[in-house]
């Protein structure tokens, strides 16, 4: 599985939501997450993310995230059309420490 991270916060471009061919984003007040059991690995989703939120299951990153995936994923209503992204969302592109300033 593909797992969204920590520089989706408060960005939300949703270019992913666009180009996955199984919808299988959900959408929180503030980032994106990807059901893992519904993501077939196809790997289109991760160039289109502008902050590179995106990344595989194999990445040294992507343990951390998971299990809030697996989670959120459960919990929160699918997203599969592309929407505005918020209007502060370059601002926060790159910013440090999303998930304890932002993450609800
Ligand atoms: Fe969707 Fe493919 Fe990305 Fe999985 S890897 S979330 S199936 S676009
Ligand atoms: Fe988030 Fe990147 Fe998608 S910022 S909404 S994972 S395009």
């Amino acid at each position: 599985t593909y797992v969204v991270t920590e520089a989706c916060i408060k960005c939300k471009y949703t270019d992913c939501v666009e180009v996955c061919p199984v919808d299988c984003f959900y959408e929180g007040d503030n980032m994106l997450v990807i059901h893992p059991d519904e993501c077939i690995d196809c790997g289109v989703c991760e160039p289109e993310c502008p902050p590179e939120a995106i990344v595989p299951d194999t990445d040294p990153q992507a343990e951390a995230w998971l299990e809030l995936n697996t989670k959120y994923s459960e919990i929160w209503p699918n997203i599969t059309r592309k929407k505005e992204a918020p209007a502060d969302a370059d601002e926060r592109n790159g910013e440090p420490d999303k998930y304890n300033k932002y993450f609800t």
